[in-house]
């Protein structure tokens, strides 16, 4: 079975670390397919459209800025459930409330850097896939 879709970006801080490895070890270990993946830095312009549904909060020009900052891997994985499976896989948004094992909780050093992105649904998955990746990118 396919299954269904999910985009993450491995952040800059985490790039930074060295955990890119040791990050998609623990993701292809928890069963998902890599459908595109590539390393690519984003724009300004890019994290103020990707992260557009958060421009009204306090720590929107601290979130462009670092996402900015440097290089990040940015991936299409698939999954039964991605979504919610993957979620789990990373824990809380905040690495001090994430569960032990988690990649948060392993790589991520604040709210703020927190080491990897997951899409928050379905229908978003598909607008966050389709932002990273063009149709001859996605297999
Ligand atoms: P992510 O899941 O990629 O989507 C939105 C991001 O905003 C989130 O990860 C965090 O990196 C960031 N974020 C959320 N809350 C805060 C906060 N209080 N301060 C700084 N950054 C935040």
């Amino acid at each position: 079975m396919a299954g269904t879709k999910t985009l993450t970006m491995i952040k800059p801080d985490a790039v930074q670390n060295g955990h890119i490895g040791a990050i998609l070890n623990d993701i292809a270990e928890a069963g998902f397919r890599i459908s595109a993946m590539k390393l690519t830095q984003l724009s300004k312009a890019d994290a103020e459209a990707f992260y557009e549904v958060h421009s009204e909060r306090p720590f929107f020009g601290e979130l462009v800025e670092f996402m900015t900052s440097g290089p990040i891997v940015a991936a299409i994985l698939e999954k039964e459930n991605a979504v919610e499976s993957f979620r789990m896989l990373i824990g809380s948004t905040n690495p001090a409330e994430a569960a032990e094992g988690t990649i948060r909780a392993k790589y991520a050093t604040s709210i703020g850097e927190n080491a990897v992105h997951g899409s928050d649904s379905d229908e978003n998955a598909q607008i966050e896939g389709d932002f990273h990746f063009a149709v001859r990118e996605q297999f």
